[in-house]
């Protein structure tokens, strides 16, 4: 029985140790550059696998037992090493030995208690050795060998004193970290082996120390800084460690959490003489500071008396302090302040007196702190409700230029309030209860004045004068402070031309003027989240749309979240070129209209999450998203259809701008189908299933498109495609014939004319034929026409026997009938049959086109140009019309 359990208990610490080595595998350690970090790896031995040129090897926090020097050998560029947090609880002599160049050695959080004769002897290089948190007793001089070492932290460990050598050492020393030891006390010659160093820094925080022996402080060569918090000096103590450090070279001084109730006179003498310069005496509970106990510190700069509960700040309690810059008094007096109390610091610069109770302001409290550029009164309980033109007189003469009034419990600024702060370039009455109108007088006199946060007030009603004494304005806060009514005209910021951040959000603002903003053109950041101004962007706004943020040329960060907003007007943002960070977010936009976002082609984030956006698509997001860095649009109910998302869901998918909770917050709304899904997750593959049906669109319009054409083109050119189809067909059909046909012609033309225009016919073409030069023969109708045969086959037939036909062309052809039924029709129906290009037209009056369309059914784009011909007004061109008229009858008739 007994030994089955022992088996068992044997099989599961296998397994539990497998399991623990499993959870060891795949992690391993980082490389970068040539530091090693093999952190927090459960390793139990140093790898032996990391190149060879590393410098700096991380191997804190795992399970080592020991530092084999071997084991580091082949590591021998190591600078750095830290060994912290493991369970290390002894060191091999010559530890550095293959280590020439390691410099800082970090061993805390070990298990280390004695260190091993000569166990640093090797490293001489070494700026840095920490040794805190182990349970190291100092024998032996252990660190005699390290000339070089800066900072040595033996801090947390059991050291029952300071002395750490017996010889001078460790000249190079510049920090001794000894806090949360076992010291008691310091002996004459505890710190001896210093005697040759200057010291920075000296903590001995943290120890049971009760006792300073007679010249032990003044045994280190130079000691610069002594840090003894959490030690229970007292009053008494603190006396004699001041006695101790004088003639020393400190400087630098701390003594918070002493238990040092009381400071009188002589507590601080030893000091005297010093040339300390920052002492904290913060955590002390000092009730009581008598009359100048601080004048042996002339020159101190810096006082830090934190968390105190002094009762009384008499007039005389500073005396002395003639070279303070510095005054930490936060949270640290109880009681009255009496008049001139600070008239001693003529150097103070920063008077911080947070957290402070005090019945009050009185005309003489800051009276003679001609240097103060900072005084902070944040959460003071001092009575502040009213401000008048009386609360700050003390400071007339100052160089104030930040007052911190932070949650002073200010109800009333009355006019002239700062008057005597013409410095003054900060000025915060923040989370106050400011309840009044702004008439401009409470700033009159803040003549540098930058920054104004008036932000979380209870009522400031603002009006046209409210800053108009504070044109250098350059920040102003008006964040919740009820001023919902901002249609003032003309607007109160009208006088901050160099205003460059203003908020006034969550206001409730309803009503605002459409110039409200006009003429700030430095204005950087506006911030008008948390208003009510869905109603300024409706189009059906009386008056249409306010587009108050039309003159913001250089506004780069504008916040309109939450304002109920479900309109956007497509030209609101046109203004704005230089917009980089956009916030529309919580509002009940659906639809945005194209080209919206046209001109914020510089836009570095965008946020429209907690909208009803449906669809995300290329013409409104396009230029918005070009040179986004960040995009916030989640719970918006995405509409996931190919025209609605497609586009996106592409987007997303190859975009490197930062997108928090694209894997859980951009979901799907409709189609049913893919309610609840990610957009990341739309498959766009399925929108280019429909390309068929996209093809077919194409196709289907085109063909559309083309009929609508060929419609067209039938109805206004469907003569000239029957004309040449005819053609066409006849040249294929009627070959043959023509040839056999081109050489029986009797005349070179038949020439058709109207009734009325015979005698000019005749006139001319016989003339023409009679000449020598040309040689033509016409038929002419009246001349040539044979006897005995009806008129239609003569002219049939006379056609037949000319080579072409010439109409000449006048108003009465186009009235004559006869000419109209037949000639032309036949000429026609000839010309076609023969596939001749045998009609030649002459004008002799100038008929429109349409006209001859409309009386014949010819048009002159039907011919040849040479095949039409004007005859011409000016008798001396007649010649010219000859040769032209002969050119086109000897021309080929056959088309080509
Ligand atoms: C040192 O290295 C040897 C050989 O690689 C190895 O056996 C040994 O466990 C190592 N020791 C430590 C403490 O890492
Ligand atoms: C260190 O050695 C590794 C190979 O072991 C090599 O890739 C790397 O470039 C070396 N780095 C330096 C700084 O020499
Ligand atoms: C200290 O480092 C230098 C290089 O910085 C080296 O030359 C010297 O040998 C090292 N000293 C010792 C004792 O290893
Ligand atoms: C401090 O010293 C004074 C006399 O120098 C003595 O009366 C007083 O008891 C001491 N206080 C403490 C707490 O030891
Ligand atoms: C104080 O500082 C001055 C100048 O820095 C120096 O000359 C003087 O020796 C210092 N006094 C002490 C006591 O260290
Ligand atoms: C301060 O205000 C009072 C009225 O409230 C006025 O009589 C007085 O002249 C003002 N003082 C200064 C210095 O402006
Ligand atoms: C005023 O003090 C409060 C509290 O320290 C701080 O939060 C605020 O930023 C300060 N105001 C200015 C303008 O520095
Ligand atoms: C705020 O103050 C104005 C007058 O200054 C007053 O008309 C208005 O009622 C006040 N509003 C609130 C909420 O107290
Ligand atoms: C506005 O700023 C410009 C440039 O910083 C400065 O010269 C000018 O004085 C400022 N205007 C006011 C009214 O302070």
């Amino acid at each position: 029985m007994g030994c089955s359990i022992l088996c068992w208990n044997s099989l599961s610490f296998r397994l539990v140790s497998v399991c623990l080595l499993c959870a060891s595998v795949g992690k391993q350690c980082q490389i970068r550059n040539t530091m090693a970090d093999c952190s927090h790896l459960k390793l139990t031995q140093i790898p032996s696998d990391l190149p060879n040129n590393i410098t700096g090897l991380d191997i804190s926090h795992n399970q080592l037992k020991k530092l084999v020097p071997e084991n580091l050998t082949q590591y021998s560029n190591l600078i750095y090493l830290n060994a912290g947090y493991n369970i290390i609880s002894k060191l091999q002599p010559e530890l550095c030995k293959n280590l020439p160049l390691l410099q800082i050695l970090k061993l805390e959080h070990n298990q280390l208690h004695e260190l091993p004769d000569g166990v640093f002897a090797t490293c001489s290089n070494l700026t840095e050795l920490n040794l805190g948190y182990n349970i190291i007793e100092v024998k032996n001089d252990p660190f005699k060998t390290l000339e070089n070492l800066n900072i040595l932290d033996l801090s947390h460990n059991h050291l029952k004193s300071a002395n750490l050598g017996l010889q001078q050492q460790l000249k190079n020393l510049r920090e001794l970290v000894l806090y949360s030891n076992q010291i008691t006390e310091l002996k004459k010659e505890d710190l001896k082996f210093l005697s040759n160093t200057s010291l920075n820094s000296l903590d001995l925080s943290s120890n049971p120390l009760k006792e300073f022996h007679t010249g032990c402080l003044q045994a280190i060569g130079n000691l610069f800084g002594l840090i003894l918090n959490n030690v229970e000096l007292g009053e008494n103590c603190t006396k004699k460690l001041c006695t101790e450090l004088s003639n020393t070279a400190i400087q630098n001084l701390s003594l918070s959490h002493v238990k040092l109730s009381h400071i009188n006179r002589l507590t601080l003498q030893g000091l005297q003489g010093t040339n300390l310069t920052i002492l904290n005496l913060s955590k002390n509970s000092l009730s009581v500071i008598e009359d100048d106990s601080f004048q042996w510190l002339s020159n101190l700069e810096y006082l830090n008396l934190e968390d105190n509960n002094i009762f009384k700040v008499s007039s005389r309690l500073f005396y002395g302090l003639s070279s303070i810059k510095h005054l930490n008094l936060i949270n640290a007096l109880s009681g009255k302040i009496e008049d001139f109390s600070f008239q001693w610091l003529y150097r103070l610069e920063y008077l911080i007196m947070d957290h402070n109770n005090f019945p009050q302001i009185t005309t003489n409290m800051f009276t003679g702190l001609k240097n103060l550029k900072y005084l902070s009164l944040y959460n003071c309980n001092i009575n502040l409700q009213r401000i008048t033109n009386k609360t700050f007189v003390s400071l007339a003469n100052s160089s104030l230029q930040v007052l911190n009034l932070t949650k002073t419990r200010i109800s009333t600024v009355e006019s002239g309030a700062f008057s005597f702060l013409g410095q003054l370039k900060i000025l915060d009455l923040g989370l106050n209860e400011i309840n009044q109108e702004l008439t401009g007088h409470e700033f009159e006199g803040l003549n540098n004045i930058e920054y104004i946060y008036l932000s979380y007030n209870r009522n400031v009603t603002l009006r046209s004068e409210s800053f108009i004494f504070v044109p250098s304005l350059s920040k102003l806060m008006l964040r919740k402070v009820g001023c919902n009514n901002l249609a003032i005209s003309p607007s109160p910021f009208h006088p901050l031309r160099n205003l460059t951040v203003l908020d006034i959000s969550n206001n409730n603002i309803a009503n605002i003027k459409e110039d409200l903003f006009d003429g700030l053109y430095k204005l950087d950041i506006l911030d008008l989240q948390h208003n009510n101004l869905a109603r300024l962007w409706k189009q059906a706004n009386p008056g249409g749309p306010v587009l108050f943020l039309k003159d913001l040329p250089n506004l780069r960060v504008l916040n309109l979240k939450s304002n109920g907003f479900d309109e956007i007007p497509v030209h609101v943002f046109k203004g704005l070129q230089q917009l980089k960070n956009l916030d529309l977010g919580s509002n009940n936009l659906n639809l945005l209209p194209a080209t919206l976002f046209d001109n914020q082609n510089s836009l570095n984030t965008l946020n429209l999450q907690k909208n009803l956006i449906t669809s995300v698509e290329e013409d409104v997001f396009g230029p918005a998203f070009k040179s986004l860095r960040k995009l916030e649009m989640d719970s918006n109910p995405f509409d996931c259809t190919c025209e609605s998302i497609a586009w996106f869901a592409s987007w997303l998918n190859v975009t490197q701008v930062y997108i928090p909770g694209l894997q859980s917050q951009y979901i799907c709304n409709t189609p049913p189908k893919y309610h609840s899904t990610l957009v990341l997750h739309f498959d766009t593959a399925a929108c280019k299933d429909s390309a068929p049906f996209k093809l077919l669109f194409v196709i289907t319009t085109t063909v559309v498109m083309q009929f609508i054409f060929i419609v067209l083109l039938i109805h206004f050119e469907g003569w000239r495609i029957a004309f040449y189809w005819n053609i066409s067909i006849n040249r294929i059909l009627g070959f043959k014939e023509l040839d056999r046909l081109r050489e029986v012609f009797d005349y070179d033309a038949y020439v058709i004319h109207a009734r009325k225009d015979t005698n000019w016919v005749l006139t001319n073409f016989t003339s023409l034929e009679e000449n020598e030069q040309f040689q033509v023969k016409f038929c002419l109708e009246e001349r040539d026409f044979e006897a005995g045969i009806s008129e239609f086959e003569a002219i049939i037939n006379s056609i037949r026997k000319s080579r072409k036909i010439i109409f000449i062309v006048t108003e009465h052809l186009l009235q004559d009938p006869w000419c109209r039924k037949f000639k032309v029709h036949h000429a026609l129906q000839q010309a076609i049959e023969q596939s001749r290009d045998s009609i030649i037209l002459i004008f002799l009056h100038n008929i429109q086109d349409y006209k001859l369309n409309h009386a014949l059914c010819l048009r002159r784009g039907m011919f040849r140009s040479r095949c039409i011909l004007n005859w011409p007004v000016q008798k001396e061109r007649i010649n010219a019309f000859h040769q032209q008229l002969m050119m086109a009858l000897k021309s080929n008739s056959k088309v080509r």
